[in-house]
């Protein structure tokens, strides 16, 4: 079967947008209406008129698009697309390590489940992370969750003394330095750009540190012509059809590691893109009072990224 043919047949005939991550494989970037990273993906759901949107990316990222579009139909083609950095904050255990710290704000990172949203103020992405702590206070007590790496990346750019749940992303967090200084021995001449996810000591070896699109509009107008590259493999497509003439070294994995690629993201296939498209599967379904709850943080973090010009209308 042609799968490109019949999506584009399927998109047309219900009204439907893919939207994809950076981190999805190329083929399914090349189908995509829309690809980004999580801030962009979380704006063009909130401004879709499409009747139906399907995530090509994981389970919090679909779960996201559906509490800004409660009435639609929203879709993620493999049910078991999650993602570990979610999966380390369960929500009975954040609600009691929370009795902790009665008197902090909750500023929660993206990757969360929905639960977790409800018991946040505000939500940040690796995009807008900073300015929204910054939108604090400077004495504000604030807990950060769940990734320790970002939180500690924050705390160590803004000054703060963010209180961070202990969890972690097990692609970056599995990126090592050895890897990256083994290849950075061999082309000295090249840049490195890390995703804040990673650990504070390959975020010291990196030239650039930022989300997916900002590692990407770094490279396009940065001047140096090779980079290593320390996230996932998936957003090398777009890097370098964007400046072909510039050459990218992913961080290898390694024996230990998977670290240039998420399981999760990978798990979405043209086939399964078509497949959740014809009989319109898996749908994200949530409470109401769920829905309610969370969708107060997401809207905070998009209005303040609006104000911040850091996302356009
Ligand atoms: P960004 O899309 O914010 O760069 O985050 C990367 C990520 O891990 C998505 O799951
Ligand atoms: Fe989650 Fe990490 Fe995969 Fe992103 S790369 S979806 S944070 S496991």
């Amino acid at each position: 079967m042609d799968f490109v043919t019949e999506i584009n047949r399927l998109r047309k005939d219900k009204d439907a947008i893919i939207l994809a991550h950076f981190y999805q494989e190329a083929e399914i970037q090349q189908i995509a209406d829309y690809i980004g990273d999580s801030l962009g993906l979380a704006q063009q759901a909130a401004q879709t008129k499409a009747n139906v949107i399907v995530f090509a990316g994981v389970h919090f990222m679909a779960e996201t698009a559906k509490i800004l579009n409660p009435k639609k139909t929203v879709l993620i083609p493999d049910l078991e697309a999650g993602c570990s950095l979610a999966d380390s904050c369960p929500k009975k255990d954040f609600e009691f390590f929370l009795r902790n710290y009665p008197d902090h704000k909750v500023i929660s990172y993206i990757n969360c489940t929905a639960d977790i949203k409800t018991l946040s103020d505000v939500i940040c992405t690796s995009g807008n992370a900073i300015q929204i702590v910054e939108s604090f206070p400077k004495d504000e007590k604030i807990v950060f969750a769940p990734d320790k790496n970002l939180g500690a990346y924050i705390n160590n750019v803004t000054g703060r003394n963010m209180v961070l749940w202990d969890g972690s992303c097990e692609v970056h967090d599995l990126i090592k330095t050895e890897n990256i200084i083994e290849l950075k021995l061999k082309n000295p001449d090249a840049k490195v750009i890390a995703h804040p996810e990673c650990k504070a000591a390959v975020l010291e070896l990196a030239d650039f540190v930022g989300s997916t699109t900002a590692m990407l509009n770094f490279t396009k107008t940065d001047n140096s012509k090779k980079y290593i590259v320390a996230t996932e493999s998936g957003i090398l497509y777009e890097m370098q059809k964007q400046s072909p003439e510039k050459i990218f070294l992913i961080v290898p994995a390694d024996a230990t590691c998977n670290c240039n690629n998420c399981p999760y993201m990978k798990r979405i296939t043209l086939e399964k893109l078509y497949d959740a498209m014809k009989n319109e599967k898996y749908k994200i379904e949530l409470s109401d009072s769920v829905m309610k709850k969370a969708i107060k943080p997401i809207e905070r973090m998009l209005e303040i990224s609006l104000n911040l010009g850091l996302i356009k209308k």
